[in-house]
């Protein structure tokens, strides 16, 4: 424990004084089988977050909380573990396995250094989870090293103009305003609250993502489904710390949370082959060293694009 950086020292003491208020949602969310994105319940038919098929493949949630996220991808047949720093919160995940009699490996532990072999995983995912509560510094170059050339991230954290357009007050919507500068941010304490916080700004997470060997696929900014014809009008409110009914719009900041999906081609090992060559149209060819940085992704087809 000791050892542990002060960040995650203080965040698994958070997490596990508020295991209890995240029980009946998780209860909620393990009950459903059709998973549900940000505070909008947004569904994975319309955001397609989730790979196509991830049956037989090898899965981990880094900061799995409750694991309802594992519980879903364990249905669909994938091999899950699922790893988190609060024991409270594994406490709650272990009790619904056994409800609902499903049976995947839940670690105690920081997802800033998972105690798995390199490339033991096709498929990582964190939802407001490591993504949120780790060093991304530390936790996305341990993603890309638990996984497989090609394998995949997907993460889901709150929206980067959300973060600076939030008051300080707890229970108190978005504002119409930047509230904080949009540079050099990246660690977040909220006063009043005695848990640590990790935001980047988009190029930041794209310079991070790169340098650890990931390929970015889509940045998917999740919003209320229900379209604001007049935005002060029933539209849902975001605040710190979760949805709060439909009280005041949230103006400024229309996207509650963003979702990164990267592949984890590296750089090096390329693509597939020993050569790449674009899978669509333009029949371009290149070595492996030269091959491009930025991967986009259809999720309907699963192809590569690299024009
Ligand atoms: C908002 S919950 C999200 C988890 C899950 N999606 C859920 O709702 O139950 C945040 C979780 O991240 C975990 N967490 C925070 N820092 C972590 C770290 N360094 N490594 C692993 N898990 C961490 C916390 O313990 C907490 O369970």
């Amino acid at each position: 424990m000791t050892d542990l950086p002060d960040h995650v020292r203080r965040n698994r003491a958070f997490w596990d004084d508020r295991a209890t208020e995240y029980a009946a949602p998780a209860e909620e969310n393990w009950a459903r089988d059709t998973p549900t994105w940000g505070i909008w319940g947004v569904p994975e038919s319309d955001l397609k977050i989730l790979p196509a098929d991830v049956a037989g493949r090898d899965v981990i949630e880094l900061g799995c909380g409750t694991a309802y996220i594992s519980a879903w991808l364990a249905r669909r047949g994938a091999r899950v573990v699922g790893i988190d720093n609060s024991e409270e919160q594994i406490a709650t995940a272990r009790r619904l396995q056994m409800q609902y009699h499903l049976d995947f490996p839940l670690l105690h532990g920081n997802a800033e250094a998972v105690p798995y072999a390199d490339s033991s995983f096709d498929f990582a995912i964190s939802e407001y989870g490591a993504c949120l509560w780790a060093d991304p510094r530390r936790w996305v170059p341990e993603a890309a090293r638990l996984l497989r050339p090609g394998g995949q991230l997907v993460f889901l954290t709150n929206s980067f103009l959300m973060i600076l357009c939030m008051p300080v007050e707890d229970g108190v919507a978005a504002s119409d305003r930047l509230l904080r500068p949009a540079f050099g941010i990246s660690r977040v304490e909220w006063p009043g609250d005695a848990g640590v916080e990790f935001h980047l700004s988009h190029g930041d997470w794209i310079r991070l993502l790169r340098t650890s060997g990931f390929g970015l696929e889509d940045l998917i900014e999740v919003r209320d489904p229900i379209p604001l014809r007049d935005p002060r009008v029933g539209a849902t409110v975001a605040v710190r710390g979760g949805m709060e009914g439909t009280q005041e719009p949230m103006i400024a900041a229309p996207t509650c949370c963003q979702a990164f999906s990267m592949s984890a081609a590296r750089l090096t090992s390329g693509w597939s082959g020993s050569a790449g060559s674009c899978p669509t149209s333009c029949e371009r060819r290149w070595p492996p060293a030269a091959q491009p940085r930025v991967a986009r992704y259809s999720s309907g087809g699963g192809s590569e694009q690299c024009c």
